[in-house]
């Protein structure tokens, strides 16, 4: 060949060879499918999830615990101590750094209590540095408020929002919740508990919508709504029946029929997932002798194929290693992994032990790599939708402008007006500023000044943040002169001279208000007496509170009592005796500039109880929707009623209700404000089928509504009476409605002295 050919024909190989290597190159270099914001979720979760080795895939199913709090209880615990605990933890074996090489390895799907955003962006910006990016998903326990971070919006808890009855509200806080959670960079709240609280005994009440299952179930749903269309998962928890443990305390176990599931704890559920829960934690307690975490009865039997649940299933703390220490059930932490990944577990909450457990179950055969990649595509698709990928960060300046802005706060303020219930007053409520102006007033009692009142699952807030009782009173009536007698923080370690002070000072002043309850304050774990892991034998008073209360009321000033507390207290001396009694519940960081203005009569009171209050706790369980016989043979001595009923609450104005009547399928009342100021007014519309097949409850809350009312309106409520409202699991355990009568009673508490009644037929 001459040489000028094999030149050419040389160039046109090297030619043909570069337009190769540049197609490789840019097929190589093309951005993979997942990295597309353009592709549907679906392509993106399949495309990431075929390039994931197993050891990625088990990563993105575990959780841990933030370097931070590691780092904080590193060697300071025992292993006993781990597994007894609920909020602290550390990996014995494993420092910060080692997870921190975790994570940039990709093996670390989840965090929580990551409590600041300079932590979550540094962690995140380490996962974004591994193999294939992918970001974290950061929980948190946002129950009330983003209010593990400082600098958030403290809101009343859960039972507190119940007790308004405005699902609307309870929408609100969670979207804002939500946008501040976001700007935190916290992805996913572990909320809303759904739990019936069925005994006063269980210190989680406060974070339960109550005792209802119908309030609960719509009270969860906004919830969840106000989360999900916010961009922030929900929970849905705990499945299921911790409200009604053995002896009240918390993972104790519970055994309860399939009836009674179906009809009392399974419909918040049920209405969570309906509204999009993206998430379901599973219950620390055992259910009718197999532990919820290892329950596929419950995971997929009930949660995947009868209520069609799409999203993924996270364990509560260290509940599958619980499944082998407490419950023995399992061999072994790798058995118990192996039995809850089989009966539906799809994330583990927490602790790196899983990580090479899960690795050998799938390498040895027992667990099938498609069984992970289930789990692991319910993982995925929650981080896609959530936009983690095209948004792993926030900033310092978007938390600063939206975390605790003004209409919050403004929102904070009328959820507490509308969650604090008044319960007693002999005519001292509303006060009148100018009667009292130059007076002096008592105000002392564990929680009047003290930020205890923004209650369980809050971190320190800014001393400015919160409103306490005192702060509120002071604030709002500058010309009043409020004598404070503190009485410290500890209900278990009052001082007796400080109670006798404050009687002394009762002497000369003209009005006593005590603020009394419970402590909750996560950061002082230990000395708390409410909230999560803070069972008790009793519902009443903790230390001197009761003692202070009596001697305080023993000047024959009159006095108000208020509770701050998250389970139902009961003090029936104090019902008999003093002149008003609110209960605040957890108010929140707004509680005492909400409470000033329920006492000064700025706002009239319109909340109701949730959660029935019994005289002690000898009479659990009491509940509004109790079976005919449960008082077939009253107590000889004590009464068979609670202290304070399901639904109660009183206003400074006076309701009446009248003209209750059916008329094609639709109940009809007439509620007339008959006092001089205005008002809202909770109806409750309640039913008890007549004769059944199984014995059914005395009645069941099946509609309400909140109307405000001018003095001398009356306005027609109208409540479609629907199929629903009327069926229950019968002797076959079906849900139907049985024809026959139907008693309707409708008014304003489950009192029968405060309901109308109506008979009709289906
Ligand atoms: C509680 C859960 C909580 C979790 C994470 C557990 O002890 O039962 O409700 O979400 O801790 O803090």
């Amino acid at each position: 060949m001459k040489q000028g050919t094999l030149h050419r024909a040389l160039c046109i190989v090297n030619r043909q060879l570069i337009i190769v290597a540049m197609a490789t190159l840019v097929a190589c270099t093309k951005a993979p499918v997942y990295t597309d914001s353009s592709a549907s979720v679906e392509q993106r979760v399949e495309d990431l999830l075929k390039r994931m080795t197993l050891e990625e895939k088990v990563g993105q199913m575990n959780q841990l615990v933030g370097v931070n709090h590691i780092r904080m209880n590193d060697g300071v615990l025992t292993e006993e101590e781990i597994l007894a605990h609920n909020a602290l933890a550390c990996y014995p074996g494993y420092t910060a750094d080692s997870i921190e090489q975790m994570v940039q390895q990709g093996l670390v799907g989840s965090f929580l209590h990551v409590v600041t955003l300079t932590e979550a962006n540094y962690l995140q910006s380490l996962a974004l540095q591994s193999r294939l990016g992918i970001p974290i998903l950061f929980g948190i326990d946002a129950i009330h408020g983003n209010a593990k971070f400082c600098g958030c919006t403290v809101y009343p808890t859960n039972i507190g929002v119940a007790c308004s009855f405005d699902t609307a509200m309870a929408y609100r806080i969670a979207k804002e919740t939500a946008q501040e959670m976001r700007a935190c960079n916290m992805h996913w709240t572990f909320n809303p508990d759904v739990e019936i609280a069925r005994d006063p005994r269980w210190g989680r009440c406060g974070e339960t919508y109550g005792e209802d299952p119908y309030l609960v179930s719509l009270m969860g749903a906004q919830t969840v709504r106000g989360f999900e269309q916010n961009n922030v998962l929900s929970c849905l928890k705990h499945l299921v029946a911790g409200g009604q443990s053995s002896n009240g305390t918390n993972g104790a176990p519970t055994d309860l029929s399939e009836r009674t599931l179906r009809e009392m704890f399974f419909p918040p559920f049920q209405a969570g997932v309906a509204a999009g829960a993206g998430s379901v934690m599973m219950a620390h307690n055992e259910l009718n002798g197999v532990p919820c975490h290892t329950n596929a009865w419950l995971m997929t039997d009930i949660l995947r194929k009868e209520w069609h649940f799409h999203g993924f299933i996270v364990s509560d703390w260290i509940d599958i290693e619980r499944v082998a220490a407490i419950h023995h059930t399992a061999n072994d932490n790798q058995d118990a992994y192996y039995q809850a990944i089989l009966a539906g577990i799809d994330m583990h909450m927490h602790g790196p032990e899983w990580q090479q457990a899960v690795v050998e179950l799938v390498r040895q055969g027992k667990i099938s790599e498609k069984r992970i990649d289930q789990s692991v595509r319910r993982i995925l698709t929650a981080k896609f939708q959530l936009g983690l990928f095209e948004h792993p960060y926030a900033t310092a300046e978007d938390s600063a402008r939206i975390c605790f802005s003004e209409a919050h706060q403004q929102t904070a303020l009328q959820a507490s007006e509308q969650s604090i219930v008044l319960l007693k007053n002999d005519g001292i409520l509303p006060l009148q500023q100018e009667v009292w102006k130059g007076k002096h007033i008592l105000v002392t009692g564990i929680n009047a000044d003290d930020a205890n009142i923004m209650g369980d699952w809050t971190d320190p807030q800014p001393a400015d943040h919160c409103w306490t009782v005192l702060r509120g009173l002071q604030e709002s009536a500058p010309e009043i002169h409020f004598d404070f007698v503190n009485q410290g923080w500890d209900p278990r370690n009052m001082n007796p001279q400080q109670v006798q002070k404050a009687a002394q000072v009762a002497r000369t002043t003209d009005l006593n208000i005590v603020v009394c309850g419970e402590y909750m304050a996560r950061y002082r774990w230990h000395d708390r007496t409410g909230g999560e892991d803070t069972d008790r034998s009793d519902n009443y008073l903790v230390g001197l509170q009761e003692e202070l209360i009596r001697q305080v009321a023993a000047s024959g000033k009159p006095t108000i009592l208020i509770y701050i507390t998250g389970r139902p207290l009961s003090l029936p001396w104090a019902q008999d005796n003093l002149s008003a009694i609110l209960y605040a519940w957890e108010p929140g960081q707004m509680g005492g500039k909400a409470l000033a203005r329920i006492l000064w009569g700025e706002v009239n009171p319109s909340a109701k109880m949730a959660i029935s209050v019994p005289y002690h706790v000898g009479q659990c369980q009491m509940i509004y929707n109790h079976k005919p016989s449960l008082a077939l043979h009253p107590y000889v001595l004590g009464p068979t009623q609670p202290l304070y009923a399901f639904g109660e609450g009183l206003s400074y104005t006076r309701f009446a209700y009248s003209n209750a009547h059916l008329q094609n399928d639709t109940l009809f009342v007439d509620v007339s404000n008959t006092g001089e100021r205005e008002g809202v007014e909770i109806t409750q519309l309640y039913v008890h089928d007549d004769v059944a097949s199984v014995t059914r409850p005395v009645k069941e809350l099946k509609a309400f509504r909140r109307t405000a009312l001018q003095p001398g309106q009356t306005v027609t409520l109208t409540f479609p009476i629907t199929d629903d409202m009327l069926a229950f699991y019968t002797a076959d355990n079906t849900l139907r409605v049985e024809p026959g009568t139907f008693t309707f009673m409708v008014g304003g508490s489950s009192k029968n002295e405060d309901l109308l009644k109506v008979v009709g037929s289906r």
